[in-house]
Formats: structure tokens, C-alpha cells, sequence
């Protein structure tokens, strides 16, 4: 997203970023209509796109030369800026297309042409592969012999589990763990890669190497997971390549996978994803995948079965990579030959080992998140995973091994039959993660806070493998859609979600029963259908977010079908508009895994209102009346059914019938006034949820909502009580009824339950649990589920808001709240249509607040008043607000009024420096 915030210069400025499904200059995408989107610049203040052009050509020559032979929009009057489909001839496959666009602003002045873009199309339908599934070894080769200039090569590749493509001895392209995990009886994902660059002339040689993944994972070490587990059929890792290369003389040659393959053991005796890698250099077969190299006795590869599942192009989606070396802080000897490495923080990846030493030595890598009190590590929270890489040495010089097929979530590395003493450089830590770009940042006065962040960016990417993952560290690492739909917009704040979520939504599609139902992990490695609502529900929140924070209306059509079967799927198992049936519930809350004291059936049917409701917006966007109507009713009728069964006097709790039946959990009864014994099981989520979304009947406000204040000030003590849905909602509830104040009291919390426990702690990423816990069991030390407060740190202490008048920032609201003890914050977003930030300070007699606003977006800019009583605001030193009036003159801000504590200013684009203080006339 854009970042040129370089040298101004005069008037309309051309497009920039342009990007094409999300990526910039894609190649091997299979979308047929794909989407356009840019970045707007202009030296003047509030500038509106009233226009654009795009042209797209076969050619660069074409190009330059304006002309528009595959696509020619012609001037289309609009502001769309983002995800503007194609609508030029149809694309072929493996062709390479080039575009570029112009504008035109509000005052009919055009821009001159953008820079030239390009995106390239992949295989678009199974003919265009020419070869076949290959298997039997883990090791593969073939040769080619090359005789013309190469004008462009590509490589087009799917090897399960994981593969690694090399040639001439290179790794072809910087992918990991790849392809993208997905369900193979439905999906495999290809990738594509440029290898223009990687042949010579004469013979060229051609090596795949193969591991497990989740395709052919060994699962009889992970008890009591048989009865549910996707197994597949003969499932032995297997590759399909085909390799194309165009020369210049206009011929062209194609490698593919076939009987021709030559296939060997190597190096790599056991991998898997949970258990690790044993690697024996003695093993290796130096030069296997470089030319001259003679395998002749090696034995031809086996054709294999492919895959249940159709090839698909891993598109844009970001695929994981090596992101960063970390170094170790510290190397400690806890006992002899026992060497332990503490990276100071917690991280998804591997290390990189360099020694050297007698061939045959075995040095043994193992990974944890905790140590011991005797400083040995703790691999107790690992379960049965065993996370230990073994590398055999060859004995020769200094070699350097990392693994290939695996990965470990840890801080902690022990290592053992190291030959001699290791010193601190002996490992080096690898951070590995699905290659989202960062675009958010935000840090503040307070260092609690940024730490919080902190951890919070830390577990976010630790949990970003191809699919969103609960924990990366344990026999687990589910893509787990409860955990995954709580933090969606913290995500989104943060990275560039979208190309990550859309691949996400089709693995969720594809998981979806003829009933609707769907299962609570995807890829559905465990069945676990149906899943349970407030897991179920991401089906809905995160193509709902995607529209909200993307402007991505085809992320709606695509996954219409999907929203519409699951809600349809819960109506067909409701109980009077309510849902009964609950697996988890509020999970997590202090001191238990599953709430005793907020109701299942209450988060469900909860979850059942949210998705009716935001299915029936869904198909009003889709200009869907009818269903518009129905979703709107069913919400309706189930609001009322929930408010019927919940709501006792003045709050929310279990209906009387289901709580007798729960006596025996109720250890302590209190009794009311009159001696009645009272059924006060007060917990916050059951009365935060309805809040939230607006349920709670006008009469019976202001009472539901004093208790929710009483029990997180006073009955708790500024503290929370919630599992991971409360604590989903509980700031924004607080905040949305004034009391940003005590929502900010349990972001600041140190003591326990809090994200600031966790820290004080030594917490280095989110644990799974309130609690410090370190036997076996669910006490992950790296689970996102809690990591909403990091958007509630954007939107509330920044006041960086969408505006649900138009999405994707298209208009947005900076509405910062000022906390007492706050001296300043300062938060920006690289958003879909450029720039969004809000940074605000203390100063001696006033509060300065720097806002920016991208190109074609407009902005309502509350300025709180911290105070002032008869304040004046100035931007950028000119009155523009005094005595209550308005002050006109100011380009780009045309009104300014006091409501609710703020003086709100609209605001076109640009960058603007506002500072309200006590009025001295
Ligand atoms: C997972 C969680 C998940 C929960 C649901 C746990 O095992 O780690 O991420 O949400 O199960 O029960």
C-alpha cells in the first residue's frame, strides 16, 4: 500500500501502487475478471476522483503508446479506486498483459498516465498441464538441454505436502512449507515462478525435493484424534512441474513431470510437521540437482494418482517465507553437554545450526516456549508433538543445516550432542510466516500498551501459516475459525490481509456440508463439524470485514452461498429463533476452558442474531432484496426469542429453567433482601454481547448497562471476567456507552486477569490462558484468541474508524479518545486507498492532533475537548473554530461543529495539524 510520501509536487498527481487481486505485478493468477486497484496523489487539499481510464495491452510497446489493444475503459465517470474488475477480452492462459491508468479529479483536471504495470495469468484450465503426478522418492531429477537465447521462463509447480524446486543447484524462488495448506481431496494449490534467469545454455539440471506436510502426515504419535481425522488417500508426497521456457528467436520448450524422472533417497530420513527432522549429511548426494551430475543409478519415478482435489494457482495469497534471523540473547549450561539458547521472544520458524565436527556426530535441536526452574527447557506445553531436529554430520569443515519440512513455535532452543561447546552464534533463530505486509503501526506514552502491541504483532504472525492457526507450538496448529474471526479487524489493522483471508474463504467454502454446516478447524485435517456458532460465525464476520475494510464487494458474491447455507444451517437446528446447541461457548474465561457461567445456548443464538443480521446486509449490498427481507426478520424474531430467554429484570443471564438444572456447578448460592436465593451468576460476556449489537430493550438499558458498570469496576475491580468472545467486545461495548475510561483501566490492568499480567509475567506473545500455565493440557504460550485489544487500540485510543456511510476508508472517522494518563498516541494505516493516520500529544495549554488523509477519501475529524470549555481550534496556526462558530477559509475543511465532548470537523484529503486549546479572547 502506498508509502510515497515523497517531494510534493503542484496539482494532480499520477496513479501510484497500482495493484492488481491485491499484488503488485501478480504473475499465475487464475483470476478471470481481475481487479484493479490504485493510490491517489494531489497537492491540494480534498481531492475526489471524479474519473479514471485503464488501459491494458498484450504489449509494453503497445502500452507506452497508449494503446489499450486487450482493454480500453475508456473515461468512466466514478471514484472507484479500488477493485475495479477487468472488463476486457478474455484473458488467456500464461500470458502476460500490461496496464496502466490515468484520472481525473473533481475540478475535471487529468493526471497524467500512471507507470506501467503488468500481471500475468496462470494455468487457467487441467489442459494446459501437460505432465503428471510423480512420487515414490524424496528426491527428484531431469535434465534440459537449452540452445536459444531464453526470453522468459516460468515454472508451474505442486508438490504434496511441501516441495522445494531447484535448479542448476539454485532454490527456485523464496517460498516455504509450500504450497498453502488446503483440503487435497478439493484443492492443490501451484505455484509459479519466474526462472527466466536460471538456465544457461547447454544442459540444465532439474531437482524437486519432497516432505509430509499435512498431505502425507504420519498421525499415530496425536492420540485421540483418529476418529476425526482427514486422512488421504495413498497419500505419498507427489509433485506435477511443468516448466515453460519462451526464446527470443519466438520458439519455445516445456519440461514436465513424467516417466522421464529420475527419483533417490536423500539426506532427509523423517520429516514432520510436528515432530521435526532428522537430517544425515552422510546421506546427501552433493551436486544431485546441478548439471553434469550422474544418476544413472538412480531409479525412475513412480506415476502417481493425483490429488482428490482440483489445481488452483496460489494466486497472490502471501506464501510463507523466511522473514528475519534473530539472534539468541543468551546460552546457558544447565547441565553438562546440555546447552540452552533463550531468544528473548517468542516466535514461529527453526534455527539455523553451524557446526562442525566427526562425521556420524548427531546434534539434537529441541524447541520450547517455557524452561523449567532449573533452567531446562519445558516441552510439556508441546503435548505429544516432539519439535526436535536431528542433524547428522558429514564430518566435513563447518556445515550449516536448517530444516526444510517442519517448523516450531518457541523462545527456547536446547541443544545436545554438540561436538565441544557451542558458542552464541551456533544457532541462529529463523522467524517463518505467511509474508503479509505490514501497514499498520501504533504506539503510544504508555510502554504497557506497546508491549501489548507488541506481543500482539508477534502472535499474529506466529499464527499466520497458510491459514490462520490457533498456536504454532503444540500436536495442534488448527486453522480454528474462533480464533481466527475474533481478531480479523486487529489483522486487518496490522497487515495486509486480504489476498490471505480470500484464500482462507475458499478453503472454508470448500468445507461446507450439503446441510451448510461447516467444521471448527479449515483445512478440516479434524472433522469437528459442525462447528460450533461463535466458530462457525467466521464464515460471516470475515468476508463481512473484507467488504468493511477492502471495499471487496466479490469476497460478498463469492461467499454469498456459504453465509447463506450456514445461517440457513443454524435455522434448521433452532429451537424457538435461539440455538441450543454449544460446544465452547465463551471459551477461556479466568480459571476455566469452557464458561460455566455464561450459557452456551446464549453465545449461539447471540451468534445466530449477529449472522442473520450481517447475511441480510450482505444481500441488501448485493442488491438481494428478497433475502435482504428474510435475514432481516429472522434477526428480528430471534432478537426477541434471545431477550425473551436471557433477559431477567435488569440483566442477562440463564432462563430460570436452564439455570435449576445447573444448581449443582453453583457452589456459593447468595440469597436476595427477602431471603430469596438469588440468581445472580453475573458474568459480563452475557450482558456485553446484546450491548454490543444493540438488543437490549430501551427500557431496560440503562440498568443492564450500570450493572456491566458496577461488576468490571467494583465487583471486579477493573478487571475483566470474559472468555475470548466477551473479551472480544467488552472495550467497544464500554466505549460505545461512554466509558472508554474503564475500558482503558482493563487494557492498562497489571494484575490478574489481563493482557498486562500476562506481560509482567515475561509473556513475550498472547497465551492462550489468563492464567501463567506450564503443564500439559491447553497452555499454549502463542495463541492470537485474545489479540482483539490491539484493534480497540487503532480505533479508540487512535480514533482511526471506518465510516459506514462509504467502506474501505472511502470516508472515515478520526474520533481519538484522550485518556488522562495518556500523553500521546500515534497510529497510522497503510490502507487500500492510501495513507490514514492520527497522532495526537499533550502540550502545556493544549492537544495537537496531526490527521491524514488519502486521496479520494473524506474524513469527519473529532477533535475531543479534553476540557477546554469555550476552546479554539486552530490548523496548522489559522482559526478555524472560535466561539462556538465555525471558522470557514481553511481549504479542505468545509464545517465544524461541537457535539458529545468533540468538535468535528469535515475534512477532505491531505495532511492536516489541528491544535485545541482554552480560547484566551
Ligand atoms: C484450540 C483453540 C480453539 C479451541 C476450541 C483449542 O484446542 O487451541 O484455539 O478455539 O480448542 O475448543
Amino acid at each position: 500500500m502506498s508509502s510515497h510520501q515523497g517531494k510534493e509536487l503542484p496539482g494532480i498527481q499520477k496513479p501510484i501502487d497500482l495493484l492488481c487481486e491485491y499484488a503488485v505485478n501478480p504473475i499465475g493468477i487464475d483470476a478471470v475478471r481481475p481487479r484493479f486497484s490504485w493510490v491517489l496523489r494531489h497537492s491540494a487539499r480534498a481531492r475526489i476522483q471524479s474519473a479514471y481510464r485503464i488501459l491494458v495491452a498484450s504489449t509494453p510497446e503497445n502500452l507506452s503508446s497508449d494503446k489499450g489493444d486487450i482493454w480500453d475503459s475508456k473515461k468512466v465517470k466514478s471514484d472507484k479506486s479500488v477493485n475495479v474488475e477487468y472488463r476486457g477480452k478474455s484473458l488467456e492462459s500464461k500470458t502476460r498483459y500490461y496496464w496502466k491508468l490515468k484520472w481525473w479529479d473533481d475540478d475535471g483536471q487529468a493526471s497524467a498516465f500512471s507507470d506501467a504495470a503488468a500481471f500475468e495469468m496462470g494455468l487457467l484450465s487441467r489442459k494446459d498441464w501437460g505432465g503428471v503426478w510423480i512420487g515414490g522418492g524424496d528426491l527428484f531429477r531431469n535434465h534440459i538441454v537449452i540452445k536459444a537465447k531464453v526470453k522468459r521462463a516460468r515454472a508451474y509447480v505442486c508438490g504434496l505436502g511441501w516441495y522445494e524446486l531447484r535448479i542448476n543447484g539454485q532454490k527456485v524462488g523464496d517460498h516455504q512449507l509450500d504450497p498453502g495448506l488446503t483440503d487435497y481431496d478439493k484443492v492443490a494449490l501451484y505455484s509459479t515462478f519466474d526462472i527466466t534467469d536460471f538456465f544457461k545454455n547447454g544442459e540444465n539440471a532439474v531437482g524437486i525435493m519432497l516432505g509430509n506436510g499435512r498431505y502425507a502426515q504420519d498421525w499415530s504419535g496425536t492420540p485421540g484424534v483418529k476418529d476425526r481425522l482427514k486422512t488421504y488417500q495413498s497419500a505419498a508426497p507427489k509433485v506435477i512441474l511443468q516448466l515453460e521456457i519462451q526464446f527470443e528467436d519466438g520458439s519455445c520448450q516445456k519440461l514436465v513431470t513424467d516417466e522421464t524422472w529420475k527419483i533417490a533417497r536423500g539426506p532427509i530420513v523423517r520429516n514432520d510437521i510436528y515432530d521435526g527432522e532428522i537430517y544425515d549429511a552422510r546421506l546427501e548426494k552433493s551436486g544431485w540437482d546441478n548439471f553434469g551430475y550422474d544418476d544413472s543409478q538412480w531409479e525412475k519415478a513412480g506415476l502417481f494418482q493425483p490429488p482428490g482435489g482440483q489445481l488452483v494457482s496460489q494466486g497472490t495469497c502471501p506464501p510463507i517465507k523466511k522473514i528475519k534471523t534473530t539472534q539468541p540473547v543468551i546460552m546457558s549450561n544447565p547441565r553438562s553437554n546440555v546447552f540452552v539458547y533463550d531468544f528473548g521472544q517468542n516466535f514461529t520458524g527453526w534455527v539455523k545450526l553451524t557446526v562442525s565436527g566427526p562425521r556420524g556426530t548427531e546434534v539434537k535441536l529441541r524447541f520450547s516456549e517455557l524452561l523449567h526452574s532449573d533452567g531446562m527447557i519445558n516441552v510439556i506445553p508441546n503435548r505429544t508433538a516432539k519439535v526436535t531436529d536431528n542433524y547428522i554430520l558429514k564430518g566435513e569443515g563447518v556445515e550449516v543445516y536448517e530444516p526444510r519440512f517442519t517448523y516450531h513455535g518457541f523462545r527456547y532452543v536446547e541443544v545436545t550432542g554438540y561436538p565441544g561447546t557451542p558458542n552464541l552464534n551456533a544457532v541462529q533463530g529463523i522467524v517463518v510466516h505467511s509474508a503479509v505486509n505490514p501497514v499498520g503501526g501504533f504506539q503510544c506514552s504508555n510502554q504497557l500498551i506497546n508491549n501489548i502491541h507488541k506481543n500482539i504483532l508477534w502472535t499474529q504472525l506466529s499464527n499466520l501459516m497458510s491459514i490462520p492457526t490457533d498456536c504454532p507450538q503444540r500436536n495442534e496448529r488448527m486453522g480454528w475459525l474462533g480464533d481466527a474471526q475474533l481478531v480479523v479487524e486487529e489483522s486487518i489493522f496490522n497487515f495486509d490481509m486480504a489476498a490471505f483471508y480470500t484464500k482462507w474463504l475458499r478453503d472454508i467454502r470448500e468445507s461446507q456440508k450439503e446441510d451448510g454446516s461447516i467444521s471448527d478447524v479449515v483445512p478440516p485435517y479434524w472433522q469437528r463439524y459442525p462447528a460450533d456458532p461463535p466458530w462457525g460465525t467466521a464464515c460471516v464476520v470475515i468476508p463481512w470485514n473484507l467488504y468493511l475494510y477492502y471495499d471487496d464487494e466479490r469476497i460478498l458474491e463469492e461467499n454469498y452461498r456459504l453465509v447463506k447455507g450456514w445461517v440457513d444451517y443454524l435455522t434448521s437446528i433452532n429451537v424457538g429463533h435461539l440455538i441450543k446447541f454449544s460446544k465452547y461457548g465463551d471459551w477461556c474465561p479466568p480459571n476455566k476452558f469452557r464458561s460455566l457461567d455464561t450459557p452456551g445456548e446464549l453465545i449461539s443464538s447471540w451468534c445466530y442474531y449477529y449472522d442473520a443480521l450481517t447475511l441480510s446486509k450482505i444481500a441488501g449490498v448485493l442488491g438481494k432484496s428478497n433475502d435482504a427481507g428474510k435475514y432481516a426478520k429472522l434477526s428480528q424474531e430471534t432478537k426477541e426469542a434471545f431477550n425473551r430467554e436471557f433477559l431477567e429484570e435488569d440483566y442477562y443471564t440463564y432462563n430460570s429453567k436452564v439455570f435449576d438444572s445447573l444448581l449443582h456447578f453453583d457452589f456459593c448460592p447468595e440469597y436476595d433482601k427477602k431471603g430469596n436465593r438469588k440468581r445472580v451468576l453475573y458474568t459480563q460476556t452475557p450482558n456485553v454481547l446484546p450491548l454490543y449489537m444493540e438488543m437490549v430493550p430501551e427500557d431496560k438499558k440503562a440498568a443492564v448497562l450500570q450493572n456491566l458498570f458496577e461488576n468490571v469496576e467494583i465487583t471486579n475491580d477493573c478487571h475483566l471476567n470474559t472468555g475470548i468472545l466477551g473479551t472480544r467486545y467488552i472495550l467497544d461495548t464500554l466505549t460505545q456507552y461512554g466509558r472508554a475510561d474503564l475500558a482503558y483501566r482493563l487494557v492498562t490492568q497489571t494484575t490478574y486477569p489481563s493482557w498486562g499480567y500476562m506481560i509482567k509475567e515475561g509473556a513475550t506473545t498472547l497465551w492462550e490462558r489468563w492464567e501463567y500455565m506450564a503443564g500439559g493440557g491447553m497452555n499454549s504460550h502463542n495463541h492470537i484468541m485474545f489479540g482483539s485489544v490491539d484493534a480497540w487500540f487503532y480505533r479508540v485510543l487512535a480514533g482511526i474508524n471506518l465510516d459506514a456511510a462509504a467502506f474501505g476508508f472511502r470516508k472515515v472517522i478520526i474520533k481519538p479518545y484522550v485518556p488522562e494518563d495518556l500523553n500521546y498516541v500515534s497510529a497510522s494505516v497503510n490502507t487500500i486507498r492510501g495513507l490514514v493516520s492520527s497522532s495526537w500529544r499533550k502540550e502545556a495549554d493544549a492537544l495537537a492532533l496531526d490527521v491524514v488523509l488519502p486521496v479520494n477519501s473524506e474524513g469527519k475529524i473529532c477533535i475531543p475537548l479534553t476540557g477546554f470549555t469555550n476552546p479554539v481550534v486552530k490548523e496548522n496556526g489559522r482559526v478555524i473554530y472560535r466561539n462556538n462558530k465555525f471558522v470557514p477559509g481553511v481549504p479542505g475543511i468545509t464545517a465544524g461543529t461541537r457535539e458529545e465532548g468533540f468538535i468535528t470537523f469535515n475534512a477532505g484529503s491531505g495532511d492536516y495539524s489541528f491544535r485545541i486549546g482554552e480560547s484566551s479572547v
